[in-house]
């Protein structure tokens, strides 16, 4: 991983990341869909990794964590309940003659940093609380107001002509051709935790769990963002990973600090460093039900930016489910012979998110070199076998060395082009090691080992390759750093 991605534009990443098969705008054949994009060959499998990374330091190295993988459709009971249907949504204005839509808080972000930047600090923080005052209380009216007082203005038009303030719900509505004895109108669940929720009692009773203890789930949401920018920062498909960690009540404090713990230790282990790299900013408004919130954020090139939540959320989702579905779910603690609603403690961290950081954060480009550092236990091709040359046998042996290590690693077999043109590829997709294969294999069964980061080289015996390879390679080498 490279020590600092400071530099590196967004559209560099965004270019790399089409032209090296890791992302493509979707249905780009009829003009791309605005927010939604497509994982290829190598995006889909660093993806893949990071999410078995994530799974397994849940579920295989700790004992009290199950997984789960809950339907995306949901009943639609399940959102009065959660309070989306009735409260997700974006605030946002019209310019009254471009017609371009923006989030008012996304407009009041960027003035926020303007003064920031201008060294205005007292304005910068009025109009943030003021904002957050108003946003709370869904005063449209004081909210365009404050825009126009602010002077903030349409990027197109240049002036603070806007509309009203009107809300937009960010769920996506489906239809079911289900008989009117069930909702036909159903939606694409916002976030994977209410599937959690709703099993809650399922997985307690028939794994016999005992509080303390989480659930982690990783999968697909969907949210009909209305502005859609930064490449795959804000998408309307994404992907969560999320843990639902039941506490007793009265425990938040301890947990929410040993979860922010926790995650940033996670991080760490794939080089990304606290102050450095993330950091953690406290909600300083919580939403009503939240006892503590806390936003790990990293420095895209386009500025700080939440990539995963950690949300004290008390007794309210499993409180509210009782009370919608008029069903008990309670607890029964053993120990003190009571029962209880269990409080939650929530870490919410976006895939997606995940991946575009160690994309921007690994884009290395040099003077004579551009090469992606990625952390080598998620890099989709793990290694590169090379023949030096197309004869004296040397393409026979580079393929045997394929055969034996093709069952445990994701190997790129090469021949075509110069080795300075065959590293150069793999250094573009970030592949850790090429191993080529000369004449002084034929000799004493060596093979040369190039690292992509410092590009030395050292001469290996091929036997010696396959545990050298693992112990850097495979996931359990971040997991065995995570036990440590
Ligand atoms: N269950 C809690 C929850 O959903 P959230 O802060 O709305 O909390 C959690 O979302 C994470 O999901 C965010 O930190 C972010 O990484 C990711 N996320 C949210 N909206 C997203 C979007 N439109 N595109 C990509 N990732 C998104």
């Amino acid at each position: 991983m490279s020590e600092s991605s400071g530099s590196v534009s967004l559209a560099s990443v965004v270019a790399h990341a089409k032209a090296y098969g890791f992302i493509y705008p979707s249905s780009a054949l009829y003009g791309h869909l605005q927010a939604v994009y497509d994982y290829g060959p190598y995006g889909s499998v660093l993806k893949a990794r990071l999410r078995s990374f994530w799974m397994r330091s849940l579920m295989q190295l700790r004992r009290d964590v199950v997984g789960l993988d809950a339907a995306i459709l949901m009943h639609t009971r399940v959102w009065e309940a959660s309070g989306h249907a009735a409260h997700f949504q974006d605030w946002f204005v019209e310019h009254l003659t471009s017609n371009r839509r923006y989030r008012v808080d996304q407009l009041i972000e960027e003035k926020v940093q303007s003064y920031t930047a201008e060294g205005n600090t007292q304005a910068a923080d009025k109009l943030q609380k003021t904002a957050q005052a108003m946003l709370a209380k869904l005063d449209k009216k004081g909210l365009r107001e404050l825009l126009q007082t602010h002077e903030i203005v349409c990027k197109e038009a240049g002036s603070a002509e806007w509309s009203e303030v009107r809300e937009l719900n960010l769920m996506f509505a489906t239809q079911s051709n289900s008989d009117a004895s069930e909702e036909s109108q159903l939606y694409l669940r916002p976030e994977t935790a209410q599937g959690v929720y709703v099993n809650f009692e399922h997985i307690q009773k028939s794994l016999r769990l005992k509080i303390p203890f989480g659930v982690a789930q990783v999968g697909k949401a969907f949210r009909n963002e209305l502005i859609a920018r930064q490449f795959t920062f804000r998408m309307r498909e994404f992907e969560q990973m999320e843990l639902q960690y039941f506490i007793p009540p009265d425990t938040h404090t301890e947990w929410f600090a040993y979860w922010q713990k926790e995650r940033m230790r996670w991080y760490a282990v794939l080089g990304l460093k606290a102050n450095k790299h993330l950091r953690l900013r406290a909600h300083a408004q919580l939403a009503h039900y939240a006892q503590a919130a806390a936003d790990i954020e990293y420095c895209f090139p386009f500025g700080w930016r939440e990539i995963e939540g950690i949300h004290a959320r008390g007794a309210f989702d499993l409180g509210r489910h009782s009370q919608h579905a008029n069903k008990k779910i309670q607890y029964f603690d053993a120990h003190t012979n009571t029962h209880y609603t269990p409080h939650v403690l929530e870490t919410s961290a976006g895939l997606d998110r995940l991946v575009l950081m160690l994309l921007c954060q690994s884009y290395c480009a040099q003077k004579e070199r551009l090469y992606l550092a990625l952390p080598a236990a998620l890099a989709p091709v793990q290694l590169a076998v090379f023949p030096l040359v197309r004869k004296d046998g040397l393409p026979e042996v580079a393929q045997r060395i394929v055969e034996e290590l093709q069952a445990e690693f994701q190997i790129v077999y090469e021949e075509s082009a110069s080795i300075g043109k065959r590293y150069a590829r793999q250094d573009l997709i970030g592949t850790p090691f090429c191993a080529t294969v000369d004449h002084q294999t034929l000799a004493d069964d060596t093979v040369t080992l190039r690292e992509r980061n410092t590009t030395t080289q050292q001469r290996l015996k091929i036997q010696a390759l396959r545990p050298y390879l693992a112990e850097r390679v495979h996931i359990h080498s971040l997991l065995k750093k995570l036990c440590d």
